[in-house]
């Protein structure tokens, strides 16, 4: 893939996270995938990046690569640099403390990251009490001051409280609490509202923005919807089968588009301003199977502007306001 010399977007300081030619392989019965393809992208203190593609693009194993959770059959290669740190294979003790102290994740179903059993309260407070050397007492004051600030009505009185006495946007609340208890300086939210209703997902969202205001924490926000992250993202990798089909700052990705496939996910959107609510045209057809890719740009078999020349694929390309693109069609004769 080329990337142009001065790629990513300049910063003042080496970036929080720089991400070079990171890609992810897993040995399967039936071959070798690649479900992440030479992926690279820089974000600094306090930013968001948007990473957004359908189901299969790659999104989580970007996540789990940079958190060390890969599958027993995934192998890593690539750098990825955490103020200026390598953190790609680091052995288990370190990835720990990195995990603990500086980057956290969401993950994309609530239900399975807490744990039935406990009382929400007692979570919290052992997250703290594994990490920090305070007291019990201390550790339960802190731990009902992140609910509170996650917007957790009663937050006192639900630290007593079991996860299924819960709503799923209220544990979602839980979730993102317990991801910011450390304070970290990334956060990396994987699907955080998939599972909830739109209004939820629009709180929890204006909470994220928020908390990431007051916490300086920056933030990676997988999702399948490019509508979402346009209000709250940075800059937008938009991802499909492992690879990067266009990147940039997410007010540019979202109000011209510049990959046909871009412009089919936003096309998935239900749109306000359209007549009705209904959805407008979907992609046709279905995120590919990475056992068997067609030679060439992936989304080419279901891309109304495929040419010939598709079948090589098209390198990531800087133009306009620092953006990046791949795909031989002129950006003018996209509609
Ligand atoms: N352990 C594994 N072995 C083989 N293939 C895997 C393994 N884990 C994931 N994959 C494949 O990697 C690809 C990318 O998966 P990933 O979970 O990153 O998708 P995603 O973009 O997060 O999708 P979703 O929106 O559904 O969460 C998928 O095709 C998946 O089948
Ligand atoms: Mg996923």
């Amino acid at each position: 893939m080329s990337i142009p010399d001065n790629f990513p977007l300049p910063t003042a300081a080496p970036g929080l996270l720089d991400v070079r030619d990171l890609r992810v392989t897993f040995s399967t019965n039936d071959g070798e995938v690649t479900a992440v393809n030479d992926l690279n992208f820089s974000l600094n203190a306090g930013e968001t990046l948007g990473i957004v593609g359908e189901s299969g693009s790659g999104k989580s194993q970007t996540a789990f690569a940079l958190m060390g959770l890969l599958a027993a059959n995934g192998r890593i290669g690539g750098s990825a640099r955490f103020n200026g740190r390598e953190i790609l294979n680091l052995p288990e003790k370190e990835l720990n403390k990195l995990r603990s102290e500086q980057i956290s994740m969401i993950f994309q179903d609530p239900m399975t990251s807490l744990n039935p059993y406990m009382r929400v309260g007692e979570q919290l407070m052992e997250v703290l009490r594994l990490h920090k050397n305070i007291s019990k007492h201390e550790a339960f004051e802190e731990s009902v001051r992140m609910l509170d600030a996650v917007k957790m009505p009663e937050a006192r009185k639900r630290m007593r409280m079991y996860p299924h006495e819960f709503s799923g946007g209220m544990r979602q609340r839980v979730m993102i609490a317990i991801a910011l208890l450390c304070r970290p300086k990334l956060l990396i939210a994987d699907e955080p509202t998939t599972a909830l209703d739109v209004t939820v997902q629009a709180q929890i969202m204006t909470l994220l923005n928020e908390l990431k205001r007051e916490f300086n924490t920056a933030i990676i926000m997988i999702t399948h919807d490019l509508g979402v992250v346009a209000g709250i993202c940075d800059r937008v990798l938009v991802m499909y089968a492992g690879r990067t089909m266009e990147y940039g700052k997410a007010t540019d990705v979202f109000y011209r588009p510049s990959h046909p496939y871009s412009i089919g996910l936003l096309g998935a959107v239900p749109r306000l301003d359209a007549e009705g609510t209904e959805l407008m045209a979907t992609i046709p057809g279905n995120p590919p199977n990475l056992l068997r890719l067609p030679a060439g740009c992936p989304f080419q078999p279901r891309c109304k502007y495929a040419m010939d020349i598709c079948s090589t694929m098209p390198p990531l390309e800087r133009f306009g306001d620092q953006r990046l693109r791949a795909c031989y069609k002129p950006l003018e004769e996209l509609v």
